[in-house]
């Protein structure tokens, strides 16, 4: 793909050089960080400086205390500080804004709904009012289990008004994943819906919804959204409920927001680690809020007259805080898109940009890299110039794709951030202040000032400039999760045991991605080094795909790895053994994929099965999943000669280059 006449060859050589792009001046001018003293600043005054960050909320109480470290790691910010987040998104714009669009909805068939702040604020308390009369109690934890529909944010800052700590289950995620989720967090309550439209088809999601609720241990009130009216009919079971009878007989209602602590729980977010189990990460009130609110308006540079689009998904973490709890808390306008990129066709989202004049558009490389591959013309079809930064997010996002997001989206006239975070972290982390720092291609940048992340060899030292190393970050900051759900211990193990030491009190958290760090600071984030593949920015756990390939029938062993993928960025790739009387042919690769699509979801997906006879493994009986990647990746392998079966090697790249 050549880009504006410049060879690819001359391209990619320019960009390992390492070339660098200063912020447009117009985008200077009107940004709301521009002083590069920022940095310094933040230093000096760590951690006082985060009371910028608290300064953009409403607090009922003050807090007492910045951060308390009594108790590392499990810091505490803002301590005895009182607010409630629903009133920070909602009630505190209304004198001001109540009439301006707090949501602009665009459903998949083109219809449009519009909630202005007074809305939004009325459907909010109205479902708050029906949690209560469910008998919803302050800190209950409510599952959601929805696809992009208004009624999502809705009853997430319902939840968040009464106090309930909400938690949202990716509707694209199986019934069993429903269930687990559920079951962990001892959840009472759901809210689902009967279905929703994909590709213009009806898709019925209440079936799951009531398959995943037949496993899940505890008795569940259940609200569901009658989404697609005549194109699905559904019933309703006992205990289940129709979200608009619900509202209907609260209409008109108000209900006070709670006073919560600081520190009390906002909502809880299961995401994929090492080991098979989801880890439930604990968000809380003040920090959390103070977090996405500072980071959407340092980083995305929100103004409260912007229309800014984040095309997340909210049941993940960049939805959270990025499409619902930053940009309201600020008072804007935000974007929700229910469909895909590509349908009606493959300029969807630039006809969204040209109709609503959207402002900042922040998106993943894995669309970008496809909207690559569909070509300019799908850009080059609407007005863009309303656009004035762009911004991703989830994976690491390759020189040649940013350079044609910044060339052919933003016309080079738009700071493009390349935001390193993750679901533990509430909020971004490394990435540009786009009116301060110039831009690197493929680096996301330099830590975010008050952030101390570093790039450490294995001994936890700090690695040379250009080396490759593990990326930490050695203070606290206020997003930080504080626990995982009633397990501190795992919290531990999982991101503090690798490099702290305790008995010096030192505490560094570890978010198990690899990195380098250029001499100026900048961060290149490479890829997880736990066990965990990266689809298309999503965290998938190599045990909990592996246990469901196991479950198949006909299935001895498997060992799951990530291979690279053009547009995915990672794809999976499942080597199987069968069991004694079963033969590794279409339909066990059938059953395979579809045991994974159930387990875990359509997302999952393994891209090739791979039948072997035998793994790769050590003297010890390790399988060496390195060499089944190489293999995937067709790279060159290492040294294969202290195998226990070296032999089972080349047979195996026999099959994956046949394939
Ligand atoms: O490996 C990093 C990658 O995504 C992981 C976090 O995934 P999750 O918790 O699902 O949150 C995704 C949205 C924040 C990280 O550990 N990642 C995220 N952003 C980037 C990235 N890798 C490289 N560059 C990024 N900008």
């Amino acid at each position: 793909m050549s880009d504006q006449g410049e060879s690819e060859v001359e391209l990619e050589a320019r960009l390992a050089e390492g070339e660098s792009f200063d912020p447009p001046a117009s985008f200077v001018e009107q940004a709301n960080v521009a002083d590069e003293d920022i940095y310094e600043e933040f230093e000096e005054n760590w951690p006082e400086c985060w009371e910028q960050a608290a300064d953009l909320l409403t607090w009922e109480e003050e807090y007492d205390q910045v951060l308390d470290d009594s108790d590392e790691p499990f810091y505490e910010w803002f301590t005895d500080g009182k607010l409630n987040a629903s009133a920070n998104c909602l009630d505190r714009h209304l004198d001001e804004r109540g009439d301006e669009t707090a949501i602009e909805w665009i459903g998949e068939l083109g219809e449009t709904r519009s909630y202005t702040y007074q809305e939004l604020h009325d459907e909010v308390n109205e479902f708050a009012a029906a949690l209560r009369e469910m008998g919803v109690e302050e800190d209950d934890v409510v599952t959601m289990y929805m696809p992009m529909i208004p009624e999502l944010p809705i009853a997430m800052l319902a939840c968040a008004r009464i106090g309930a700590p909400h938690s949202v289950v990716f509707a694209g995620f199986s019934a069993d994943a429903l269930a687990t989720r559920m079951n962990s967090a001892d959840s009472e309550y759901l809210v689902t819906c009967d279905g929703y439209y994909r590709r213009g088809d009806p898709l019925n999601h209440k079936n799951k919804a009531d398959e995943g609720l037949e496993d899940v241990e505890q008795d569940v009130t259940t609200v569901v959204v009658d989404r697609l009216g005549d194109d699905l009919d559904h019933d309703l079971g006992d205990s289940q409920h129709d979200w608009d009878d619900l509202v209907e007989a609260q209409a008109g209602a108000s209900v006070e927001p709670v006073t919560r602590d600081a520190e009390d729980m906002l909502f809880l977010m299961y995401t994929s680690g090492t080991t098979g189990e989801p880890k439930g990460v604990k968000h809380t009130t003040g920090g959390y809020l103070s977090w996405v609110s500072w980071t959407s308006q340092s980083v995305l540079d929100i103004k409260p007259e912007d229309t800014y689009w984040c095309s997340a998904d909210i049941g993940w973490i960049t939805g959270h805080s990025y499409i619902v709890y930053g940009p309201l808390a600020l008072g804007t306008t935000s974007v929700m898109y229910e469909g895909t990129p590509d349908y009606p066709e493959k300029d969807r989202l630039w006809q969204i940009v040209d109709d609503y004049d959207v402002t900042q558009l922040y998106t993943a490389p894995t669309a970008i890299r496809a909207f690559m591959k569909w070509g300019e013309e799908y850009p080059e079809k609407h007005d863009l110039s309303s656009l004035r930064l762009l911004g991703t997010v989830g994976e690491p996002i390759n020189p040649r794709a940013w350079k044609w997001y910044y060339t052919h989206i933003g016309n080079e006239e738009c700071p493009v951030v390349d935001t390193w975070w993750q679901t533990e972290t509430g909020g971004m982390m490394v990435t540009t202040i786009p009116g301060v720092a110039e831009m690197k291609p493929g680096s996301a940048g330099p830590a975010l000032p008050g952030v101390s992340a570093k790039v450490v060899d294995g001994n936890g030292d700090e690695v040379d400039p250009g080396e490759a190393g593990y990326l930490v970050v050695d203070k606290p900051w206020p997003g930080m999760l504080r626990t995982l759900y009633k397990n501190d211990e795992r919290f531990i193990e999982e991101y503090w045991q690798e490099y702290s030491d305790p008995d010096e009190d030192e505490w560094v958290y570890f978010p198990e991605d690899g990195a380098k760090i250029d001499e100026d600071g900048y961060i290149t984030v490479l890829g997880r080094v736990d066990d965990v593949i990266n689809v298309s920015g999503h965290r998938l756990g190599t045990m909990e795909l592996e246990s469901a390939v196991v479950g198949v029938e006909g299935v001895a062993e498997a060992a799951i790895v990530g291979g690279k993928h053009d547009i995915k960025g990672e794809a999976v790739y499942a080597y199987v053994i069968t069991e004694d009387g079963y033969e590794g042919g279409e339909d066990l690769r059938e059953r395979i994929i579809e045991g994974v699509e159930d387990a875990i979801g359509p997302i999952a997906r393994p891209e090739e099965v791979v039948f072997t006879e035998d793994l790769p493994k050590t003297r010890s009986g390790k399988i060496m999943r390195r060499l089944l990647e190489n293999i995937a990746n067709g790279e060159e392998l290492g040294n294969t000669s202290t195998l226990r079966n070296p032999d089972i090697v080349s047979e195996i790249q026999s099959k994956v280059s046949n394939d």
